[in-house]
């Protein structure tokens, strides 16, 4: 079986978020299963290519113009899998992926994805590979199954598959950028584009896609509903038929407490716990905070936006961070980018907290530290999709602290759901405060009073086990089942 992954993001090339980890952990599961996967992504400016081997030049139409693109060509990580690098200097060679900065956006956006999602046309005419399927992810790849769908002369056998990562992200865009995408208003209406009088990059995938999948049973259940569906709750429930919700794995080659290199020399195990105490005092030292074993750590590692909670963490007059650190016996660590006033805001509370350390950066290292240092992990997010820190956390021994949403919901069990001996974590309701803030003392209760229950949860969670194989087995189930013949009528 042939399987391109179209993607913006894969690690460890590009990364802004676990769809990064998402596409390079599931295209390794599958080549495990004799799949022969092949990812194909823009090469970014910030991506070093010296040691990558030039392919060749393609010229892609874009209907109002050609552009030019080299392809490049890389493996992933240890194994054979190949990714091939899209470079169009104007697009593409620049320092951020999306935007500038984290919480910015490049104004040609639409322009940039349409080329990477027009490419795979030229890409797999150059290289004399067909896939079977085109599996694209997110709305940067939102056209490409209209490009396929008018390909499919030459593309009859190939199927597409869709995964949302994120509802929150649609890429909408002026019907006046529709030269430069490289199609047409009429194709606009063939292809039910549009949403609010606008190009709806998600929407064109959602009505594409001969099937969409998403990152959790119960993300896919919430996408249908009004309060999470960001308004393509109705195209999605026409579609239920063909959505399927299958849980992200974790990569437990890089996020395994045992042999990760990040934590040397003190790894540990469900089995020997010391490490785990050393990497305690070596986070509360390198976060400038008393190094006490005692005192139950926090942490909180995200892309700081409103999906993760961030109002309910500290918007100034109504986030409960402030007082669950005056008030209670506790360290917290924050690490993380995003919407500068929630930075600032964090920055500033940890000049007048001594028992809060916020580091506003993107640190790969330190998050690994941060998993294995700290006693708790939190998530209060308004949604999320599947969420990979509250996996990472449970094999590391934190605590993860969640509201029930998405997949932080199909992942985490509360004691009061499901009694001790299965409990993870502790979950909450309602996305304020309040209920994040008694989430937070029953935690901290339960560290001071009992702390064999706090054990038992720890192992509990360590036990888990997200491998990516039984995930890998259901998207190649659907492949399977696309593969028979589809009767796309040929333009
Ligand atoms: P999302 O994709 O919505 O951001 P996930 O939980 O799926 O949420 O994945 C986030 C990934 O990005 C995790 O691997 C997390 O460790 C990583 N991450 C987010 N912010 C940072 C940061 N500031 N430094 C290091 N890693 C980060
Ligand atoms: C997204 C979601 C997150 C998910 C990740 C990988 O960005 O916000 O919940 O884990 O994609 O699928």
């Amino acid at each position: 079986m042939k399987i391109l992954m179209m993607t913006s993001e894969t690690v460890p090339f590009a990364k802004s978020g676990g769809l990064a980890d998402m596409v390079s952990a599931l295209s390794l599961s599958l080549n495990e299963q004799s799949v022969d996967v092949r990812i194909l992504l823009p090469l970014y400016g910030f991506i070093d290519s010296k040691d990558f081997d030039f392919l060749g030049s393609l010229q892609i139409d874009m209907v109002n113009r050609f552009e030019t693109a080299d392809l490049y060509r890389s493996t992933l990580e240890d194994s054979t899998i190949p990714v091939y690098f899209l470079d169009n200097n104007k697009y593409f060679n620049r320092k951020g992926i999306y935007g500038p900065t984290p919480s910015s956006s490049y104004p040609d956006n639409a322009q940039r994805y349409s080329l990477l999602c027009k490419s795979f046309i030229e890409v797999c005419t150059f290289l004399d590979w067909i896939p079977d399927v085109i599996h694209s992810h997110d709305w940067p790849c939102g056209l490409a199954s209209v490009f396929l769908k008018k390909a499919a002369q030459k593309f009859s056998n190939c199927s597409s598959v869709f995964s949302i990562h994120n509802m929150g992200y649609q890429g909408c865009y002026l019907k006046q950028d529709l030269p430069w995408i490289g199609l047409t208003p009429e194709e606009t209406k063939t292809y039910n584009m549009i949403c609010d009088n606008q190009i709806n990059f998600l929407k064109t995938a959602i009505e594409n896609n001969d099937h969409i999948t998403t990152v959790s049973p119960g993300y896919a259940r919430e996408i249908q509903t009004l309060a999470y569906g960001h308004g393509m709750d109705q195209s999605l429930s026409h579609r239920k038929n063909d959505l399927t919700g299958i849980i992200n794995g974790v990569d437990y080659q890089s996020w395994d407490p045992v042999n990760d290199a990040l934590i040397a020399p003190d790894n540990f195990s469900i089995l020997d716990l010391e490490g785990k105490k050393n990497c305690k005092s070596r986070l509360q030292i390198l976060m400038g905070l008393e190094e006490n074993p005692k005192t139950p750590l926090f942490a909180m590692i995200t892309r700081l936006v409103e999906q993760k909670g961030i109002e309910e963490l500290c918007k100034p007059n109504y986030g409960i961070l402030e007082d669950f650190c005056k008030d209670q016996d506790v360290q917290v660590v924050i690490l993380g980018t995003g919407e500068p006033w929630c930075e600032e805001e964090l920055t500033r509370l940890s000049r007048i907290l001594p028992n809060l350390a916020v580091k506003i950066t993107y640190n790969e290292k330190m998050s690994h530290l941060i998993e294995a240092g700290s006693d708790f992990f939190l998530m209060p997010s308004r949604y999320e999709p599947c969420g990979l820190n509250q996996l990472y956390s449970l094999k590391y021994g934190s605590i993860p602290v969640v509201r029930r949403t998405g997949g932080l919901a199909d992942t985490v069990s509360d004691p009061q759901d499901e009694g001790w001996d299965s409990a993870t974590g502790f979950v909450f309701e309602k996305a304020d405060p309040s209920d994040f803030g008694l989430a937070l003392n029953r935690a901290v209760n339960c560290w001071k009073d009992h702390p064999e229950l706090i054990h038992k949860m720890q192992k509990n969670g360590m036990n888990k086990d997200f491998s990516w194989t039984p995930s890998a087995l259901s998207y190649m189930k659907i492949y399977e089942e696309l593969r028979t013949p589809l009767n796309r009528e040929i333009p």
